[in-house]
């Protein structure tokens, strides 16, 4: 689960070793370039955090820093609070032993850092004398993003298996007065929906149990407002973190009587008592969490930095755009309805042609969504000349290929199902449940795993150059239960996660190159832990530009522009009634990876002419959507307009997004936006792309920096759906 990202590891401190009582306050400083997490042995040995937030000059400062708790009232701030001992809060981890105790209390052993690059990884080693359990935290600090990595290794030291009742990832302490939480919550075609309270004291808890589709509810990710009633975008502290995980999860925010709030972040305990075997070690999960002093734009670009440099597999590479062939074509298309759109895409100046669902099944043809999933064979009644030649035609005429995949279910009707009845996910006795008439495959059958490997391997044999995959997964567990594990069931949550993680990193070993789409019913698995493996997320079923502006600008507040994938479809679509002009879903899809998905031939000419503009002028400043800063200018939370930019990282180059979500006040005229992250110091030439009607009096001029930011920006967006983008390049 947790890799040797950093072989080669240059040894800088080692071992202080030092005997736990004499170690008073060792000061243990876990620091980036403008942040630290401090943390420090107390004298009975507890390891404490003292601090996290900006970076002190002299951490050792810290050396007779007084918690404030008295012994008697509890243990101060532990960095891994273990249920035992004067702790009797929320556990990072709880322990039962053999002999049905659960006591653990963790004294401080040693600790060593080492370098490599950026990256600086503090080892924290951590024993209970009584019952030998051992615990190492891992801190990787990187540097220039501000981003501290965290996980812990658990280690049955004793003679008997114990069982890890709890097990997070990591702890974080935070101290203010007052705790703003914003997360994420939402459904099918609606994810990502921002939600937020001021906290009170005990606990809060944001946990998904659904095993697949894990994110559609609730994502594994959050930002804290510190001392503030409310998420603010460029002032104020703000410490933003995400579980990389794609099994369920547990955030915990437990604000105590000394009005600290202890943020944990793990796999959900739900169900998944783990048991360790003497000797044996678990390692958790990375938590991932930066701290921003000027509001949650700072931590956005931190976190999206640290993902486009380590956290997502590609980062920083710009993906092509595309048209994918679902909303177009649904279940019903022959070779000729493929062939046509893909003329089409390339007359368009796309990239590339994505097979969607519906291609494959012969006994149980996929012509719906009831028949077929698990039998991975063309349907040559759709398509009789096969795949290869679909992809070699996209091909020749310079486009990419993709294809659609769902490899990890069965539909009841198939020849899987009915070979292999045991590999269905399932509890015995019941009858099966059924979401959109299928069933889920049990990944924790390593049987099945090699299986989903093999799905995904012949696929890629179907053509010789297939570039893309659209990795599906479109429902979640029910009935939960494995006829593999047997009796060990606690083991199910766990084991489907990492046997994803196992297919994945095996393909990705025979596939370094391939582009892998990580989509499950739109956005039920957006995560930190599936984007090591994927290039990008399907943001949402949900292609309506009007529903689309709540869940980028909430999904970027995590997440990095390069992952969201985002196209343009029909109006009105299957997923709302909203009927936005072709412009407000163009300029929508354009600050994401673009895409299309409708029927081309279906566009007017002057639908088309548009497409033809927004696609070729999208190519020419996209690197700024995939590796730019971002800025939001507007929130739709919070008002009419939403509004962001990305900006190069030599400020000399900048893409500028507007749009009017509902226009109700003529009084109040055009909407001033102040532009940020430019140098007020040059100049710039500023031009609106995508035009329709021309939207601002000052575009094709030159204007300094310090007006854009300060002064007035507006373009005239005075009707609801009204948009416009600018390119802005310095002279
Ligand atoms: C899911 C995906 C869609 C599409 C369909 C095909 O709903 O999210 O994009 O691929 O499956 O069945």
């Amino acid at each position: 689960m947790k890799y040797l990202r950093h072989c080669g590891l240059v040894l800088l401190a080692l071992a202080l070793a030092v005997p736990a009582a004499s170690a008073r306050k060792t000061v243990i400083p876990v620091e980036t370039e403008h942040t630290a997490l401090i943390l420090s042995v107390r004298e009975n040995g507890v390891l404490e955090t003292l601090h996290y937030g900006n970076r002190i000059a002299d951490p050792k400062a810290f050396g007779g820093f007084v918690t404030g708790l008295s012994e008697d009232n509890g243990s101060g701030p532990m960095a891994y609070p273990t249920t035992g001992g004067r702790y009797l809060g929320e556990p990072a981890l709880h322990v039962r032993y053999a002999d049905g105790y659960h006591n653990t209390e963790l004294v401080y052993a040693a600790h060593q850092v080492r370098r490599n690059g950026d990256v600086v990884t503090t080892e924290i080693t951590l024993k209970d004398p009584v019952t030998l359990l051992e615990v190492k935290l891992f801190y990787e600090a990187y540097q220039k993003e501000d981003v501290i990595s965290t996980h812990a290794e658990i280690r049955n030291g004793g003679r008997q298996p114990v069982e890890l009742l709890n097990y997070a990832s990591g702890s974080l302490y935070l101290d203010a007065d007052q705790y703003h939480l914003t997360h994420f919550h939402g459904g099918w075609a609606d994810e990502m929906q921002m939600d937020g309270e001021v906290l009170t004291h005990d606990t809060k808890v944001i946990e998904s149990r659904r095993g697949t589709q894990v994110t559609q509810c609730n994502n594994p990710s959050f930002l804290v407002s510190l001392n503030a009633d409310r998420l603010q975008e460029n002032v104020g502290e703000v410490v933003a973190g995400a579980l990389a995980w794609s099994g369920n999860f547990r955030l915990s925010f437990e604000m105590d009587e000394s009005n600290r709030l202890n943020v944990l972040a793990g796999i959900s305990p739900f169900a998944s008592a783990y048991k360790l075997a003497a000797g044996q070690t678990f390692a958790t999960p990375d938590f991932l969490y930066t701290f921003s002093g000027r509001g949650a734009g700072q931590a956005s670009r931190n976190l999206h930095a640290w993902a486009r440099n380590f956290g997502v597999y590609g980062g920083g590479q710009i993906n092509p755009t595309l048209l994918n062939s679902w909303e177009g074509a649904y279940f019903t298309f022959t070779t000729e309805t493929l062939l046509r759109m893909i003329d089409d895409a390339a007359s368009m100046g796309l990239e590339m042609f994505v097979l969607d669902d519906g291609w494959f099944a012969k006994d149980y043809p996929r012509n719906g969504d009831d028949a077929g999933l698990g039998d991975w064979e063309v349907n040559t009644a759709k398509i009789p000349e096969g795949i290869d030649f679909v992809a070699s035609y996209a091909h020749d005429k310079g486009l990419k290929f993709g294809i659609w995949i769902e490899p990890e279910m069965v539909n009841p009707q198939s020849n899987l199902a009915h070979a292999h009845p045991d590999w269905v996910v399932q509890s015995p006795g019941r009858e099966l449940y059924q979401s959109r008439n299928q069933w889920v495959l049990d990944l924790s059958n390593p049987a099945v795993q090699d299986f989903v490997y093999g799905i995904f391997d012949k696929t890629m044999q179907l053509a010789p150059n297939i570039d893309y995959i659209k990795w599906d997964c479109n429902r979640t567990v029910a009935d939960f239960g494995s006829k593999y594990l047997g009796k060990d069931q606690d083991r199910f949550f766990v084991e489907y996660a990492q046997g994803i993680y196992n297919v994945m990193r095996r393909l990705r070993t025979k596939y370094p190159d391939t582009i892998v789409q990580c989509c499950s019913s739109g956005g039920g698995r957006v995560d930190y832990g599936a984007l090591k493996y994927f290039n990008e997320i399907w943001t949402s079923d949900n292609t309506d530009a009007f529903t689309r502006a709540y869940i980028q600008y909430a999904t970027n507040l995590i997440y990095p522009a390069c992952v969201m994938a985002s196209h343009v479809s029909a109006v009105p679509n299957h997923q709302t009634g909203n009927v936005t002009p072709l412009k407000f879903r163009f300029d929508m899809a354009c600050s994401g990876r673009l895409g299309m998905e409708l029927q081309p031939k279906n566009l007017t000419e002057r639908e088309r002419a548009l497409a033809d503009r927004c696609i070729r002028s999208y190519k020419q400043y996209r690197d700024l959507v995939f590796t730019g800063d971002v800025y939001r200018l507007a929130s739709p939370y919070e008002g009419d307009y939403y509004a962001l930019m990305y900006v190069s990282q030599d400020q000399s180059r900048a893409v500028v997004y507007t749009y009017c979500l509902k226009y109700q006040n003529r009084a109040v005229g055009a909407h001033v936006f102040r532009l940020d992250g430019l140098d007020p110091a040059r100049s710039y030439r500023v031009t609106e792309l995508n035009v329709d009607r021309s939207c601002w009096w000052g575009s094709g001029r030159t204007h300094a920096g310090d007006f854009l930011m300060n002064g007035g920006f507006n373009p005239v967006l005075l009707k609801t759906f009204d948009s416009a983008v600018f390119y802005l390049e310095a002279e």
